[in-house]
């Protein structure tokens, strides 16, 4: 719709398309494309945790050199070198600081877009049967979180491992002064990760609780707003703020317990290393009384123990990560692993020019999601410029047809022509120019009324998208907005009347001016008064082409030269309005179910409407 940023930026390269690699290695070519800034964040990430650690050596020379010691027993250098010392160690470390996190973070959100991307750029190309079998929200989570959490492990993981890995640096240090003061030191540190883990353990499952009850609010706040009319008309707000209730309620319960666990684990591993310094001040006391040990290596020890933690911290906050990532990332290959069933075939050609004319050839046509044929051996033959009106009882499979013609699907036998090439056998976008569709729930988007009807061809100007407006009879509600054709239409063009919509939903198919058109239901939103004028316009929109009507009232039906009675998925009768009423008793029983008062002479019933 609205023009793209242009610092869209391509991924730099795709993923492994090979399905029996691990999830890691298939990822591993996003990651490799901007391997220099990640590999200069990791080395300056663990040369930062050198940096850390070189501070308590300074502090360590800088007191044995203060105080007398058995090998230096009248001390008197000047401390101001360890000063520096550690001033510099500061500054170093900042820098590697920025280096490291600006580093980390642009790889990560380089990651987290191609990963977006790639994942977008597929589902756009997947088919109808796909969106059939998978729910929006599961698509719209995927898309975020699962791209997240994936991210997070790529990006951090290294991130940790390194930063780990630094940290043992400081237990052969610990080990060359004393190697029984460091066993006593990092006894409790097995405790933290075990605290850990099991912190984990809980905590996993409620987060997942929560997760699950967050969305449990949110659809009932989402239903409750976009159904509001409905809850209204059904005098039922007590009963949605009691569902909101319930909730909301099951979600506090979550959200107490998840922070209950965690209050009781958090203090116990943050405050388990203190142990460890006890120890190290008991033991180590007694071992610089001795002179085994200097007063700096304590202070060397004491710092260590705490900052040592840290590392065993995040071993199990990693282990968190990448099952969370594993789980991610397969959801995100189910998708990207799907390959979309209607795609051009090799050597499809463009059709040029189409005449229009549509021919249904003993279709047969199952929903990939069910196993009840819809249409069973439907045959159909629409001569270029005719009008013809496809009438049937509700779920005989009309709006299928029209889904064929497009190629949304694709038949299961038979075959399915325009200007005798099989659809299967021409490009998409070519077909899907020359077959236009006004399908009867007219989705507008969350733009401009411009924009709106400039949908299929983005470069018409304001003339193209007037002329298209007053043929389909739009163009006068919509001089009398404030802002015209610049009005944003709400989130499903809700600020504008079903009718308004529909008119809309008519001059965005006319400025494409296809071939072929098929108006599904295209008048139903709109009352009788303003039919007359619809009429009108649809008239204007079938002149010189093809039109496919599937019509569920006698006006709409008067627009056509021919009536095609669609029953069990296959056309048992067809003639004009008068013909079927006549000799045809479904017919009149069809047109009476959908309502239709045939006792009521359409204007122009079976004649030509033109
Ligand atoms: N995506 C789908 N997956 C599975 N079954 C579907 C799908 N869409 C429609 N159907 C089923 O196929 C049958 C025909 O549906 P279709 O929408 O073509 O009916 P219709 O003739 O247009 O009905 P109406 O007059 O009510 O619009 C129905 O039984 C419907 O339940
Ligand atoms: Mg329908």
């Amino acid at each position: 719709m609205r023009p793209e940023p242009s610092d869209r930026r391509a991924p730099a390269r795709g993923l492994d398309p090979d399905r029996n690699r691990g999830w890691v290695r298939r990822v591993l070519p996003l990651l490799g494309a901007r391997r220099r800034l990640f590999v200069a964040a990791l080395v300056a990430s663990g040369a930062g945790v050198l940096a850390t650690l070189a501070i308590p050596v300074v502090l360590r020379d800088a007191i044995d050199t203060a105080l007398p010691t058995p090998t230096n027993p009248v001390p008197g250098a000047s401390l101001m070198p360890f000063v520096w010392a550690v001033l510099a160690l500061g500054v170093v470390r900042a820098a590697l600081g920025f280096v490291a996190r600006s580093g980390l973070f642009r790889v990560a959100y380089h990651l987290e877009y191609d990963l977006r991307r790639l994942l977008y750029e597929h589902l756009t190309r997947l088919s109808f049967s796909f969106y059939d079998r998978v729910q929006s929200g599961q698509l719209i989570s995927r898309a975020n979180s699962d791209v997240r959490s994936v991210q997070m492990y790529l990006a951090y993981a290294p991130a940790l491992l390194v930063t780990a890995g630094s940290f043992a640096l400081a237990l052969v240090l610990m080990v060359q002064v004393h190697v029984g003061l460091t066993l006593v030191a990092v006894a409790p540190l097995p405790g933290v990760y075990l605290l850990g883990t099991r912190l984990r353990q809980e905590l996993f499952p409620l987060s997942w609780v929560v997760q699950a009850r967050l969305a449990e609010v949110a659809t009932v706040v989402d239903e409750s707003v976009t159904g509001t009319r409905i809850v209204k008309a059904f005098a039922a707000e007590r009963r949605q703020i009691a569902l909101l209730e319930r909730a909301a309620r099951r979600l506090h319960w979550a959200g107490v317990r998840q922070f209950d666990a965690r209050a009781r684990y958090a203090p116990l591993m943050e405050n388990l290393p203190r142990v460890g310094l006890a120890l190290v001040l008991l033991y180590g006391g007694y071992l610089a009384i001795e002179g085994q040990v200097t007063v700096g290596d304590l202070i060397l020890f004491s710092s260590y123990v705490v900052m040592l933690q840290a590392p065993f911290r995040s071993l199990g906050f990693l282990l968190m990560l990448s099952q969370r990532a594993a789980a991610s990332a397969q959801r995100i290959f189910e998708v990207l692993d799907t390959e979309p069933d209607i795609v051009d075939a090799p050597g499809a050609v463009d059709l040029v020019r189409p005449r229009g004319e549509v021919e249904l050839r003993d279709v047969w046509f199952t929903y990939p999601a069910t196993s009840e044929p819809v249409l069973r051996g439907l045959s159909l033959h629409l001569a270029p410029g005719e009008t013809v009106a496809l009438v049937g009882r509700t779920g005989t499979g009309k709006s299928s047809v029209a889904r064929l013609l497009t190629r949304f699907y694709d038949v299961d036998g038979g075959a399915v022509l325009v200007d005798g090439h099989d659809v299967r056998e021409v490009t998409l976008a070519s077909l899907r120019t020359a077959v236009g569709v006004v399908i009867d729930e007219p989705f507008l988007f969350s733009d401009t009324l411009f924009a709106n009807i400039a949908y299929g061809r983005p470069d018409a100007t304001l003339d193209d998208v007037h002329r298209a407006a007053t043929a389909a009879g739009a163009a006068d509600f919509i001089a009398a907005l404030p802002e015209g054709y610049d009005t944003v239409v709400g989130e499903r063009g809700y600020t504008l009347s079903g009718g308004q919509r529909q008119r809309v939903a008519i001059a965005r198919t006319l400025l494409v001016d296809p071939a072929v058109l098929v108006l599904d239901d295209a008048t139903s939103a709109v009352d009788a008064e303003r039919e007359e004028e619809i009429h009108t316009a649809v008239q204007a929109l079938m002149r010189g082409r093809t039109t496919l009507v599937i019509a569920h009232r006698l006006s709409t039906i008067a627009l056509a030269d021919r009536v095609v009675l669609l029953d069990e998925g296959r056309a048992v009768a067809e003639g004009t309005h008068h013909e079927l009423l006549a000799r045809e008793p479904r017919y009149g029983q069809v047109l009476a179910a959908v309502g239709a008062d045939e006792s009521q002479e359409p204007a122009a019933a079976g004649g030509p409407a033109r």
